[in-house]
């Protein structure tokens, strides 16, 4: 569901504006795990917390790019991303997950800066997927600039459909 905007809202959430973001050690992996296990998004994919385990020590292990924001000495978000992931020429970012308790602060948008900020120096497009269903997402990187380009049905999981999302600076070839 939406956000209800307004002062009140944002004050009952615990402060993370202090968050910093660095890159993933193997320690922050179970962190990792643990916020993706407890999101629907993921349950209805079917992934529990030792696949998400093995799915991120995997990523680490190919030295895939990795990024958690920590706040008050915990992980509370973390984002995967390849710089050559879509059609081996772009950017591809594979995974973002914010904490529950630390979403609507701050947390994603810092996670997906660091992860442009790499992907931007070495190509003009990022690329990534989303489910047709998670519109809180969907809403979150349209103001980020991303744009729907293409449809994948019965990709991730039978009867559900990715939305490719594309944030251009311009063609490969200008
Ligand atoms: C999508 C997701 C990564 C966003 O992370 P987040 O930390 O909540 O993102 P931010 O706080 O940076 O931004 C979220 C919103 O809060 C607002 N916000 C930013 N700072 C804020 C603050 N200090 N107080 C209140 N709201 C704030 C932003 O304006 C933003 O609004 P918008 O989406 O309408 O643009 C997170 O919701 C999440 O993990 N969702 C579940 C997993 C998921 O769907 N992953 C993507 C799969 S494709």
């Amino acid at each position: 569901m939406r956000r209800a905007q307004g002062p009140s809202r944002r004050v009952e959430r615990p402060r993370v504006r202090e968050h910093q973001v660095r890159i993933l050690r193997p320690q922050d992996i179970p962190a990792c795990a643990a916020i993706i296990a407890s999101e629907s998004l993921w349950q209805r994919y079917g992934t529990s917390g030792r696949s998400a385990r093995e799915l991120i020590r995997g990523a680490f292990r190919r030295h895939d790019c990795l990024y958690v924001a920590r706040a008050n000495g915990q992980v509370v978000g973390f984002i995967w991303f390849l710089l050559r992931g879509a059609f081996a020429h772009s950017g591809y970012i594979r995974l973002i997950a914010v904490a529950a308790s630390a979403r609507g602060q701050g947390v994603g948008t810092a996670l997906m800066e660091v992860a442009e900020k790499r992907i931007f120096q070495s190509g003009p497009n990022v690329f990534l997927l989303v489910s047709t269903f998670n519109r809180p997402a969907q809403q979150f990187y349209r103001r980020r600039g991303y744009r729907p380009v293409g449809r994948v049905p019965d990709y991730v999981a039978s009867g559900l459909t990715e939305l490719i999302y594309r944030k251009t600076e311009g063609s490969l070839r200008r």
